[in-house]
């Protein structure tokens, strides 16, 4: 049985990841600070996953923490989520971010290397390319300025794995460049959790829907797409916490130093598009109205997934539909909880 290493591991998409490496027959060990989690969550995918998975619970900033945790389990690959995450907080807290988000990332990939853990996976993001200037972004696009900390953040992230690889030939890392995530598990004992007024719109969404917020504000109306709304790539949370175990077969397998993939359909979604299909889904209707821009979105971005289709074997198989369902079925289970 492999020991995996999920930090971020009772988060959003580390707790859909951890349920999908138990049921491949790994044996992850998450760690978090439950900075933006809840301890239930835990006992949640030890009722999914039939199974006790170990869990430490400290910050991964603390070298003495992370030395602690690779001194206590022998790892045969990490899948490090834990991260700061919301791109307004962190343009009105860049040190927060960069301390958060980096420092972690140096100290693990310290104790990575004292224990010869190898097949590391990063959680990166489409961010990286900025506004593409033409669709859909491959990985061969160059990455643009960021456009906030958080963003900022990705980027260095990927900067100090690839010249942490170049200088351990021995070592492999994988970046995964995450489009949009959304939905839930089946389930619905597992979902998005979001601290206070959601900034993401499928949070916002089914918090509408079920009565917590009064109205969806719908950033931009007047944008250069068929429908005037932004347009985005969203993936289905469990999709994409598959793309993780197949990356992590990956660089078991093959003999890479570094390398990095796009993760998501391929397929370019409006705001109202999303909107639409949550009604149908769901059978609410939703209450929005079209507001200014939001500063700093970018116009239209989805994936070109070739690299992955090919050399992950992934593909994404939940289509929208799913995602607006499996998100308003777990918005209704909180309501019940
Ligand atoms: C952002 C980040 C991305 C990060 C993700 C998750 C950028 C460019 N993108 O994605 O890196 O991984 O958050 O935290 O920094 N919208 C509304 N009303 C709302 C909320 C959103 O209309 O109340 C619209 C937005 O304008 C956008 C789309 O919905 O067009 C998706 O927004 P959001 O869910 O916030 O994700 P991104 O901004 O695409």
């Amino acid at each position: 049985m492999k020991n995996i290493l999920v930090t971020g591991g009772l988060g959003f998409i580390g707790s859909h990841t951890v349920v999908e490496l138990c049921d491949q027959g790994y044996n992850p060990v998450i760690v978090d600070n439950l900075s933006n989690s809840k301890i239930e969550v835990h006992d949640r995918i030890d009722r999914i996953a039939s199974k006790s998975v170990s869990f430490e619970e400290g910050d991964l900033r603390d070298k003495a923490f992370t030395e602690r945790v690779f001194d206590k389990f022998k790892f045969e690959g990490v899948i490090h989520f834990a991260a700061s995450k919301a791109v307004g907080e962190s343009v009105e807290k860049p040190l927060l971010y960069y301390e958060n988000n980096l420092t972690s990332l140096v100290n693990i990939l310290e104790q990575a290397k004292r224990h010869e853990t190898s097949n590391f996976i990063f959680s990166s993001s489409c961010t990286v390319y900025g506004q593409p200037d033409r669709l859909p972004v491959d990985e061969s696009f160059p990455k643009l300025p960021a456009e906030s900390p958080y963003g900022n953040t990705k980027q260095i992230g990927e900067e100090i794995i690839q010249d942490f690889c170049k200088a351990n030939s021995a070592f492999k890392a994988i970046s995964l460049r995450y489009f949009n995530p959304v939905g839930a598990h089946e389930s619905a004992m597992i979902g998005e959790l979001p601290l206070g007024v959601p900034a993401n719109l499928v949070p916002f969404i089914t918090q509408t829907a079920a009565g917590i917020r009064s109205q969806l504000s719908i950033f931009g109306g007047d944008y250069n797409t068929p429908d005037g709304t932004c347009i985005r790539d969203y993936i289905h949370v469990v999709d994409l916490a598959k793309a993780h175990v197949l990356a992590l077969e990956y660089s078991s397998r093959m003999n890479l130093n570094y390398d990095f993939f796009n993760v998501g359909t391929g397929k370019g979604c409006s705001v109202l598009d999303v909107i639409k299909a949550f009604e149908s889904a769901s059978g609410e209707k939703l209450n929005y109205k079209i507001v200014d821009r939001r500063p700093g979105d970018i116009e239209k971005i989805y994936a070109d997934t070739n690299k992955v289709n090919q050399l992950l074997g992934w593909k994404a198989e939940k289509g929208l539909n799913e995602m607006m369902k499996s998100a308003w079925e777990w918005q209704k289970k909180l309501a019940i909880d």
